[in-house]
């Protein structure tokens, strides 16, 4: 099948979140089974055009975006895989250091209509549009309503996958009037027309199929409590919904190649994960102690990810004994305050907290690597890479029971790779979680059995890649009775 996905971030040109390496992961393990999927990013100042090899082309666009013309070149390159890359070019949206900026609603309009442009100009056509997170829903609904290009977009399929509902693309009327969408949102009497005012909402109504990243998310935002005010809309959708747990990339995230590791392991030789925990203990500035549980987590310091939970069970954890924790990640704008709170609890830790509030690729692959425990006490978490790729380096991850944490993490005396814990108040039932984790953790033979386990996990995308390709089928065939009724 030919496929076009639009996004916002790909691994390895440029990666934010879990989103870029998502993007990046899927595409070449379609790839792999023998699709053509081809993805469209904007040109980021931030992407290395030299290391990427990435390349003007002569297509040229001219892109109606919000009642004025402007111009896109596209770029292009072909990442390791195999995949097939366009990036489009425009520097006063794009042309800075910074992937996200506070006028994102504007840049990615102007992406969204560019990817639509870009697809009249291909001499290629996908059978199917994947579009993904609010920044490309409009996608979906441009396609659906502009005709201008006449047959050949009518018979492409749409899927929109939602890896996170708590980021919309908020407009207003004025804005949609300016951008010539008002006709994209079901008239005043229609029941979900106030809730269709955001970018993400108009990808999850209009596309042919929908999906997120977990099973368990995906029936969790059919509720209010983690719907985010769009839970009627994706109820709306619930007989094209779909919920597939993503995978990890396996020759991108391998502790036995891992050229960010100064020594590589796998599971027939675990000395060297040892010695790096004591690499990582040096390399932050904790004591280099070999019988301290070492706790690393890594994400996005912001409300989803828990940190008031997280800071809470350490405190009490090391009432009871020593630990140590490395934390790694930044917080978003608006979000200073859990940075501030992951640094007090460093204040009154010094010796056994280190907080490093910035993203560092070399690093991250070092606390996946040198810890023992991974901890991840997310609110709530549309799928969650940081577990996956825990479990692959033998970290054993000790997680929120929410989202795709649930569905990838199993707690269990013979069979389990983790630790699940429910709590969201504060850090009492995680600490019980963690002494549990800690009391396995000092019987050694134990410990090394449940370190095997989560290791041979299959993480992998190669079970979702095959689920993938049933939703594209199951996308084109619900498009073609939608057509079908459009006569
Ligand atoms: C978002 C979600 C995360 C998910 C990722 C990729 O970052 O918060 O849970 O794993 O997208 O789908």
């Amino acid at each position: 099948m030919n496929i076009l996905f639009c996004a916002a971030e790909m691994a390895p040109l440029v990666k934010v979140g879990g989103l870029g390496d998502v993007i990046g992961g899927l595409s070449r393990a379609l790839v792999q089974r023998g699709h053509d999927v081809r993805v469209v990013i904007p040109l980021y100042g931030a992407i290395d055009r030299s290391h990427h090899q990435v390349k003007p082309t002569s297509v040229r666009l001219v892109v109606p975006t919000k009642g004025k013309e402007e111009p896109a070149s596209i770029w292009t390159t072909t990442v390791p895989g195999g995949v097939r890359v366009y990036l489009v070019e425009h520097d006063s949206y794009f042309g800075g250091s910074q992937v996200y900026t506070a006028n994102d609603l504007d840049r990615f309009w102007y992406f969204s209509q560019a990817c639509l442009e870009l697809l009249g100009h291909l001499p290629w056509k996908p059978h199917v549009l994947h579009c993904h997170d609010w920044h490309t829903g409009g996608v979906i609904s441009l396609l659906k309503s502009d005709l201008r290009h006449g047959p050949r977009y009518r018979s492409v399929a749409s899927v929109f996958t939602i890896h996170n509902l708590g980021y919309q693309g908020w407009f207003d009327y004025p804005w949609a009037a300016e951008a010539g969408i008002l006709g994209h949102i079901p008239p005043r009497e229609h029941p979900l027309h106030p809730f269709l005012w955001r970018t993400t909402a108009l990808g999850i109504y209009h596309a042919d199929a929908v999906s997120t990243v977990s099973e368990t998310y995906a029936q969790q935002i059919l509720t209010p409590e983690y719907g985010e005010g769009l839970d009627a809309v994706v109820r709306h959708r619930l007989e094209d919904l779909y919920g597939i747990v993503n995978g990890i990339d396996y020759e991108e995230f391998d502790p036995a190649a891992d050229p960010h590791l100064p020594v590589t392991y796998n599971i027939g030789r675990m000395e060297e994960k040892r010695n790096l925990k004591g690499t990582l203990q040096a390399h932050v500035g904790l004591p280099t102690e070999v019988e301290t549980p070492l706790l690393g987590s890594i994400g996005r310091l912001s409300r989803q990810k828990g940190i008031p939970i997280l800071v809470d069970g350490i405190e009490r954890l090391l009432a009871k004994g020593p630990a140590q924790l490395v934390v790694l990640g930044e917080a978003p704008a608006g979000e200073e305050a859990y940075e501030e709170m992951l640094r007090a609890l460093e204040a009154r830790h010094p010796t056994q907290v280190r907080v490093i509030a910035r993203t560092d690729e070399s690093l991250a692959r070092l606390i996946y690597a040198g810890s023992d425990l991974f901890l991840m006490p997310s609110l709530y978490e549309p799928c969650g890479l940081g577990q996956l790729i825990a479990l692959r380096y033998g970290t054993v991850p000790v997680v929120r029971r929410t989202g795709g944490l649930a569905d990838t993490v199993l707690e269990h005396p013979i069979m389990g790779n983790g630790f699940l814990f429910d709590g969201a108040t504060d850090g009492a039932d995680l600490v019980r979680t963690l002494e549990r984790a800690l009391s396995l953790f000092r019987q050694k033979e134990q410990w090394q059995r449940l370190v095997a386990r989560a290791m041979s996990s299959d993480v992998s995308w190669h079970r979702a890649s095959q689920k993938y390709e049933d939703l594209y089928s199951q996308a084109v065939k619900i498009h073609k009775e939608r057509e079908g009724t459009l006569g």
